[in-house]
């Protein structure tokens, strides 16, 4: 019998398929062929999880929890995160129906949108953004419609903007303050700009608060603790950036039961319940962990500050971003694209930096420099950047 070609991806989804995979990969497979690189591009802090958060992991190993945990996470975990949300940002959340320990908030914005969207519906999408939240919408059967954030503005979105785009199929928005890549932080008046489009247009917030914690400049506001807002916003946050966790893959998202509820039917069929010595290691995060935490922040903090003044004094005009550990330079000074700038200098001087075009194209003419790696890495980068525009001045 004649052996035809068989082709596996005859049976991929139209959906799938039309995904595109992230711009940002195709630079890191890059740097990660090359030697003596200095990588600005990961999005991950360069602390190792505290020694306290690992070790209560330890013990519960060593104790035996090492089966399931409730669906929706560990009580204890819950009534902490409960208690962190109340303290931190002045919001109540139920730990028994409004609060679910997720695997990260990656997983959180996944099942909230899986939750929401019928096929179809539209979420406004404000880029430059974190690059799965349009592939996110698209998998979950949603539209997702992009406004740019754009640079007069200081990439913060302006209300007009997003009332343009409003149709009888927009369910929410989402949003991320302190944003990844820009570091722009939306202050309280700003928020309640977008609160009162909410409310008028009767809108969900999908609020991407993992930054929230790396806010440097002024206290954080959740949108969330607005008034009229903590019934219409779905808060998704986690451990992996402020608490130097992001290989527990643990996150938490809070919000209306209602919703919370359908969200948990989801969660409990396609993830069970999110690790359970991860869990235990946060439990200790929010227990013991704020000294620890708020000493990466200043250190991050004092490393934005050096880098700005760095970029600005060597012609990046680079704005200060209130939060985050992003700064996004502009880089159109020295005639290249994004996508040609990060090329260039990663093959020239072996810096790793991500072109803002992949972030959306209002990001075209910037690149993502994250400085969550240490000042002696931050400074050989600055001097190679530096060395890179004198051979490349007209
Ligand atoms: C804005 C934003 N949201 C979510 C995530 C993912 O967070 P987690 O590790 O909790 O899934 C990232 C990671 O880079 C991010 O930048």
């Amino acid at each position: 019998m004649k052996t035809e070609y068989f082709n596996p991806a005859q049976f991929l989804s139209e959906n799938v398929k039309t995904i595109k995979p992230s711009g940002i990969r195709r630079f890191f497979d890059l740097a990660s062929q090359m030697e003596n690189v200095i990588s600005l591009g990961v999005g991950e802090p360069d602390f190792v999880t505290p020694w306290n958060f690992r070790e209560a992991s330890i013990l519960s190993l060593e104790e035996g929890y090492t089966a399931y945990s409730p669906n929706a996470g560990l009580l204890e975990l819950r009534q902490e995160i409960s208690k962190y949300m109340q303290d931190r940002f002045h919001i109540k959340y139920s730990p028994e129906k409004e609060v679910i320990v997720t695997v990260g908030a990656s997983e959180a914005l996944d099942i909230a949108l899986r939750a929401i969207l019928n096929p179809g519906d539209e979420i406004i999408v404000v880029e430059p953004c974190f690059v799965s939240y349009v592939p996110i919408v698209e998998l979950a059967g949603g539209k997702a419609v992009t406004v740019q954030a754009l640079p007069e503005h200081d990439f913060k979105i302006q209300p007009e903007q997003i009332e343009a785009l409003i149709t009888d199929k927009t369910k929410g928005i989402i949003m991320c303050s302190p944003n990844n890549p820009t570091g722009t932080v939306l202050n309280r008046n700003e928020l309640e700009k977008l609160a009162k489009i909410a409310h008028t247009y009767n809108l969900l917030v999908f609020s991407d608060e993992i930054y929230a914690e790396l806010s440097y400049d002024e206290p954080y506001t959740s949108i969330a603790s607005l008034s009229g807002m903590r019934e219409r916003t779905i808060v998704m946050n986690g451990f992996s950036k402020a608490f130097a966790m992001t290989g527990w893959r643990l996150g938490f998202v809070c919000g209306p039961s209602e919703i919370l509820q359908a969200m948990l039917k989801i969660h409990q069929y396609a993830i069970m319940c999110a690790p359970t010595m991860s869990q235990f290691a946060a439990i200790e995060a929010l227990k013991n962990g704020y000294d620890e935490m708020k000493k990466m922040v200043r250190s991050y903090h004092s490393r934005r500050n050096y880098l700005v003044e760095e970029l600005n004094e060597m012609g990046l005009t680079c704005h200060l971003p209130g939060g985050a550990f992003y700064v996004f330079p502009n880089i159109t000074s020295t005639g290249f694209s994004s996508e040609e700038f990060a090329e260039k200098l990663l093959i020239e001087e072996k810096v790793a930096v991500v072109p803002g075009s992949v972030f959306g194209s209002s990001g075209e003419g910037y690149v993502r420099c994250s400085y969550a790696t240490s000042l002696e890495h931050l400074q050989e980068a600055m001097a190679r950047i530096k060395k890179f525009i004198n051979n490349h001045q007209k």
